[in-house]
């Protein structure tokens, strides 16, 4: 090879660095911090909308919530209010809205029994009865979720409490408590997502911004993530392996911040994080970065392939979810980490008084659907009954072929044991959860109370969160049966508190502190005659029809 040669070879791969790096390393985009809402009336609009998400090229198709172009604004609750839901639904298409994380009644949980048409209005009302964490809301029509969300709806809500409130946390929403919603896409060759047959993307999309990047203050700083994710987990750490400190899991603070370098956060699951920049230099910058190469998230032995169903440009990689430049530090700074948080009183093993198996089945052979106990999601079949206020214990066991997420609607709970071992749980998700790991050739156990809500008619869920699972029946639906807190009595034509009303199709939904009255406006009562239906007129200004029992005299 002679000196010119090699000269020119040398500056072609000089010119090639650079290129690299102008694409791969320079095109950070600001991370997107969604607006919030507060108050106790929230107005939701789902609507199609588009985004710039790939550089060059067509705008990509999405759905978002009032003025975002993809994903929605940051509800803030506080605990013990009574919040009203208007949610329109502006899209082609019929949708659901699931409050994940809340206990709430069934009837406004927002499954699939609660869809909402195009151009309809679904009007919910609760009270909060969760702890200070954060939360978050989606569709959840059943087939229809997967595309729903890859599409973009979605949005987070977080609780505030007074224990919370006066702890020295990091709480200035945008500034140092940071939401993070991580998931990922891949595109068509006109920049659209694909949302089938694709289920791990190839692009991050942090808050939905590809490439994130964020200037976050010197001094302790507050993550609130959320895996957001079709079916991808994160094995989440800092590029410099620092310690950081998991201060929430999905239903409320920890007792105290438990230290690590890697935590696992999968599909559904939520974590609030504390890291220290305090001793970074401003101008600095590091990664919050999936540490996914060899992980057996999913997959046994790691994620596969860059292409095909499962196959993704991420696949068994190490890949930044976030680049953070560290920046000035702000007005009263959080500069010392809490030695302790709340005080929790958990379900213990010894609390429940029922158990209950449930078996991952399905799966095999290949492209065969995943199912609960064999048997496939069902809208008219309920597969487990609960007494209002029992103390239960679920194990669920994945005696199966690939990792899944657990959730269940309704209840917080407490993670016992893994394989049976209460050792085996890590010290990460010791607080409250809705969702969890079920990695392969595991057991998982639980305890829960069921209490508050009963209703005979309305099933909550219980599913894997890897949404494609889900759309494909690995869901199965638990009544609570009982008495409420707040049944329903009749005195004349006059709904209150503390009597049995079969259904009705406006709910009396919570105590709230509301008397539900009625004005019959077609049918007659007749009471203790068995089932007489009725329609009414609400005080609420809603008309429903109300489906009266063997009234007590
Ligand atoms: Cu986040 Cu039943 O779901
Ligand atoms: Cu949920
Ligand atoms: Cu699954």
């Amino acid at each position: 090879m002679n000196i010119k040669l090699l000269t020119t070879n040398i500056t072609i791969v000089f010119l090639c660095v650079i290129l690299l790096n102008n694409l791969v390393f320079a095109q950070y985009n600001t991370l997107w911090i969604p607006d919030t809402l507060t108050g106790t009336t929230f107005n939701l609009n789902l609507h199609t909308a588009t985004k710039q998400l790939v550089s060059s090229g067509q705008a990509t198709n999405t759905y978002a919530y009032n003025t975002a172009s993809f994903w929605g604004p940051t509800l803030i609750m506080n605990k013990d209010e009574c919040v009203q839901i208007n949610l329109t639904n502006n899209l082609p298409d019929t949708t659901t809205t699931h409050w994940h994380g809340f206990h709430i009644p069934a009837m406004t949980d927002g499954g699939p029994h609660q869809p909402i048409a195009p151009n309809e209005v679904w009007s919910p009302f609760f009270k909060i009865r969760n702890n200070a964490a954060t939360y978050w809301y989606h569709p959840h029509l059943h087939t229809k979720t997967t595309e729903q969300v890859v599409m973009g709806a979605g949005g987070l809500i977080i609780v505030r409490d007074p224990i919370e409130a006066a702890l020295p946390l990091p709480r200035k929403y945008g500034i140092d408590d940071i939401p993070v919603v991580l998931t990922s896409r891949r595109y068509t060759t006109n920049n659209q997502f694909v949302t089938t047959n694709s289920v791990y993307g190839d692009y991050m999309l942090t808050n939905g911004t590809p490439n994130a990047q964020v200037s976050l203050p010197k001094q302790y700083v507050r993550l609130r993530i959320l895996n957001a994710e079709v079916e991808r987990a994160y094995n989440l750490g800092f590029s410099d392996n620092r310690t950081f400190y998991v201060i929430g899991n999905d239903g409320g603070l920890l007792n105290a911040p438990v230290p690590v370098t890697r935590m696992i956060l999968v599909t559904g699951e939520r974590v609030e994080l504390l890291v220290n920049l305090g001793n970074d230099p401003v101008g600095t910058s590091l990664d919050l970065m999936a540490y996914n190469a060899g992980q057996p998230l999913g997959f046994p032995g790691g994620e596969p392939n860059t292409t095909g169903q499962f196959g993704s440009l991420l696949n068994n990689t190490n890949f930044s979810v976030l680049h953070i430049n560290v920046a000035a530090t702000t007005s009263n700074p959080i500069t010392t980490l809490p030695t302790t948080l709340v005080n929790n009183t958990y379900w213990t093993a010894a609390d429940a008084t029922n158990t209950r198996q449930i078996n991952v089945t399905g799966g095999a052979p290949p492209g065969t659907a995943f199912t609960f106990d064999n048997a496939p999601y069902d809208m008219e079949v309920i597969n487990q009954t609960v007494n209002l206020d029992a103390i239960e214990r679920w194990n669920i066991t994945n005696n199966n072929v690939f990792g899944h997420a657990f959730h269940i609607h309704d209840v917080q709970f407490k993670i016992v044991a893994r394989n049976n071992n209460p050792a085996s749980v890590k010290n990460y998700e010791s607080g409250w959860k809705d969702v969890l790991y079920l990695p392969r050739n595991e057991s998982v156990s639980f305890v829960a109370k069921f209490d508050h809500f009963a209703d005979d008619m309305m099933p909550y869920m219980y599913h894997c969160h890897f949404l494609d699972h889900e759309d494909g029946g690995m869901m199965g639906q638990f009544v609570v049966t009982g008495e409420s807190i707040c049944p329903v009595s009749i005195s004349g034509t006059t709904v209150t508190c503390g009597g049995t009303v079969v259904s009705y199709t406006t709910p009396p939904v919570d105590s709230c502190g509301v008397t539900y009255t009625w004005t019959v406006t077609g049918g007659t009562i007749l009471n203790g005659q068995g089932s007489n239906q009725v329609s009414v007129q609400w005080n609420n200004g809603a008309t429903g029809t109300v489906t009266v029992e063997q009234v007590a005299p």
